[in-house]
């Protein structure tokens, strides 16, 4: 079992990691939570393969369960999907002392997590997340939200959980096109801080080895996401790190309307862009952008962009929240392992698209 504690000015909270955790989980929970009623928030998906398992599990350990299903998709992440959770959880009678469960990926952990922090002003919340992307990104670091028509994650807060659960055993039924979306957010912890887990993805050499370590692989990323919202809780400085191949990305993701490339295939294409040009900008190291693509390819990602017109992904990257008046801040990186933030012009962003 790998353990990560992560120490906020107001929070503390654990993040377990262990391959069949999911077996265990009741008596796991009954050691942080007293009380008998535990709301579980769950997708159609990860409902019909783990649903009654969960439900059994936690029954066995004596707790009473209510499970709120939504569609699976990103969809679900809506204000009228938030408020049916809301009425699905006041009509079966939760109350501020009882317990939410998020159970699935990103999607049920963001809006899960949103409904938590803002139901009756705020119940506990326990993050079981079930996709690589949520157990390596979104259910650390207390960022929850649901999207407007006009853009995603738009309304929102910065609520953490009691205690995070990841067990990759999960990932064996992941459809493998989100296993490798999520493999570009590990490939991104690797290039903004640590050489050596990017060395190691380069060197397994199947499937199979990748999953004989993901322990230890989502340990690693948890641990980088750790440190780095401890440092900046609130994204307002050094947490935009975790950006790295995001501006371009979110253009890519923009440009096409959500539909034709998943979040993870976006990063990764705005990754290897930005490492280019900044490459020959004398900014990077040479040869740093062939190992991108090198691991890139190796885990089922393109590197290549789009065909795009630059003018569309500059009116892109403007309509992103994240930038401000007229500057923007890009990730680079010195070299894998070392990514750092540059403030630019707006207008500057061309010279690296
Ligand atoms: N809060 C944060 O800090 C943060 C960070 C990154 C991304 N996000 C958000 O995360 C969301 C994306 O998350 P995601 O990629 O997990 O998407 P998702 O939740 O839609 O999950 C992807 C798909 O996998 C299915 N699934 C999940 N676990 C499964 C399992 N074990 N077996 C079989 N199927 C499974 C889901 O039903 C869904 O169809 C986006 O909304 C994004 O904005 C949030």
């Amino acid at each position: 079992m790998y353990e990560l504690n992560i120490k906020l000015p107001d929070k503390k909270y654990d993040i377990f990691i262990q391959k069949g955790i999911i077996n265990n989980i009741g008596e796991e929970i009954k050691k942080i939570y007293k009380n008998k009623k535990i709301f579980v928030i769950t997708d159609s998906n990860v409902n019909r393969i783990y649903g009654e398992q969960l439900k059994k599990n936690l029954a066995n350990s004596g707790f009473e369960v209510y499970f709120v299903v939504v569609e699976a998709g990103e969809k679900s992440k809506s204000i009228s999907v938030l408020e049916y959770v809301y009425n699905q959880l006041l009509e079966n009678g939760i109350t501020r002392g009882d317990v939410i469960v998020t159970f699935g990926g990103g999607v049920v952990g963001d809006l899960g997590g949103f409904v938590a922090s803002t139901l009756l002003r705020g119940i506990k919340f326990i993050q079981i997340p079930t996709s690589l992307l949520s157990q390596i990104d979104s259910s650390i670091g207390g960022k929850v939200a649901v999207n407007l028509p006009i853009g995603k994650n738009l309304v929102g807060s910065f609520y953490h959980p009691e205690v995070v659960y990841i067990d990759p055993e999960l990932l064996k039924t992941l459809e493998k096109r989100f296993l490798y979306d999520g493999m570009a957010e590990v490939i991104k912890y690797g290039c903004i801080r640590d050489k050596q887990l990017l060395e190691k993805l380069l060197l397994y050499e199947s499937e199979e080895e990748l999953f004989k370590n993901i322990e230890e692989v989502i340990y690693k990323c948890c641990d980088i996401k750790r440190a780095i919202v401890e440092e900046d809780e609130k994204d307002t400085g050094i947490r935009m790190i975790l950006n790295f191949g995001h501006t371009i990305g979110h253009a890519i993701e923009r440009y096409f309307d959500y539909e034709k490339y998943t979040h993870g295939e976006a990063v990764a294409m705005g990754m290897y862009h930005i490492t280019q040009k900044s490459e020959s900008l004398n900014e990077t190291e040479k040869g740093t952008a062939n190992i991108i693509k090198d691991v890139l390819i190796k885990y089922n990602l393109s590197y290549e962009l789009p065909d795009m017109k630059k003018e569309k992904i500059l009116e892109a990257i403007n309509l992103d929240k994240k930038s401000n008046a007229d500057s923007i801040s890009i990730v680079l990186l010195d070299n894998i392992g070392n990514g750092y933030l540059k403030k630019i012009k707006r207008e500057e962003i061309f010279d690296y698209i």
